[in-house]
């Protein structure tokens, strides 16, 4: 079905993005950051089941085709297999989609495709077991890892790997993340860090233009760039000759794709966000139960959707057009 959702400046919305929780498993410093710092205090009103059930039969009758659960980690919801049903039968909704750290994937992932989960992405910041529990402040490699192996034993493909890249932190990795496509049939996905709130004074010392990955991609073998259908998400893909998987670059700061933007996104006490970067917030809350008043509350955040000619295009001047109130964890990337 075409899209209902047209923004000001031409852009369609097909894409959304459900956080189910705000909590989390593991405790990235670029996602979560000083509770103390927190500028939209945890909340206690969540979405029931009932509720995402309706908002993705609203969002599937205004056009959008495809939906994202993320957290926090969507795993820690008790009812997540449940939530998946009600998401996957709504009509119109042909891709549904997780992002999850892993950490509870093994045991999950079955009963997940069985609802009707057709894929997931894992967040996965380094292949060093001590690495990663100082990234993630305590989590394991191994359950990730085990997570992944369990992703794509279920058939929960393509399984795409999120490697946010933090200068001095993962950097000395690239060439071993990016060895793993030769012979798995991945897709690594770079991701540039960025900024959200609570850890202002972090973002320039560990920023990483992802120039760096083409750089030593090419000095493993020739790459490739891809076209077609990768999923509908922000990344450029390529292939090193010869590999099974695939590279992903999500550039949001250096080569940013506000002009392509194609997703809202609801946090998980309700509020609908026309964009990452801004505070702008639309309370769905108020509206549940009413599929009318829903759809009224989907057409206001489109009027506040920002024009993307005024985004800028160096990273560090982007950075200083970030107005968001939240940390990503209340958002769900
Ligand atoms: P698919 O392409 O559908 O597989 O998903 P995706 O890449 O959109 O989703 P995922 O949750 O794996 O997000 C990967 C990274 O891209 C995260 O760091 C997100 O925050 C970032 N990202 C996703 N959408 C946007 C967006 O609209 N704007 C910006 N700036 N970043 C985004
Ligand atoms: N910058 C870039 N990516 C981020 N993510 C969380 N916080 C940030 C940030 N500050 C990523 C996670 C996850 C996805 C949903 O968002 O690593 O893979």
């Amino acid at each position: 079905m075409a899209s209902k959702l047209v923004d000001r400046y031409g852009r369609a919305i097909t894409y959304l993005r459900l956080s189910v929780t705000d909590k989390c498993n593991l405790n990235c410093f670029y996602c979560r950051s000083d509770p103390s710092k927190c500028a939209v205090e945890p909340s206690e009103a969540r979405l029931s089941v009932e509720h995402y059930r309706q908002i993705s039969e609203v969002a599937g009758a205004l056009g959008i085709s495809r939906i994202r659960l993320t957290g926090g980690e969507p795993l820690l919801r008790t009812d997540i297999v449940k939530i998946v049903e009600a998401v996957a039968g709504a009509k119109g909704i042909r891709d549904l989609s997780l992002t999850t750290n892993g950490m509870l994937l093994d045991r999950m992932a079955e009963d997940l495709a069985a609802a009707g989960l057709k894929r997931v992405n894992i967040s996965l910041d380094s292949l060093d077991e001590e690495n990663f529990r100082q990234i993630t402040k305590g989590g394991c490699l191994e359950s990730a890892l085990t997570g992944i192996e369990s992703a794509l034993k279920a058939g929960l493909v393509p399984v795409k790997l999120n490697v946010v890249l933090l200068k001095g932190i993962n950097d000395h990795e690239i060439e071993k993340f990016l060895r793993l496509t030769l012979d798995q049939d991945l897709h690594v996905r770079f991701i540039e860090y960025m900024p959200t709130t609570g850890q202002e004074g972090k973002w320039a010392d560990y920023f990483l233009d992802l120039a760096r990955v083409m750089e030593i991609g090419a000095s493993i073998a020739p790459l490739k760039q891809l076209k077609g259908e990768h999923g509908g998400g922000p990344a450029r893909y390529y292939s090193l000759e010869g590999a099974v998987g695939k590279i992903g670059l999500i550039s949001p700061l250096s080569r940013h794709f506000c002009a392509q933007c194609n997703r809202l996104r609801v946090t998980a006490d309700g509020k609908l966000k026309p964009c990452l970067f801004s505070e702008d917030e639309v309370d769905l809350y108020p509206a549940l139960g009413n599929v009318q008043a829903l759809k009224i509350k989907f057409k206001e955040a489109m009027s506040l959707r920002a024009d993307p000619c005024i985004v800028a295009s160096t990273p560090e001047e982007r950075r200083g057009q970030f107005r968001g109130k939240r940390f990503m964890s209340q958002i769900g990337g």
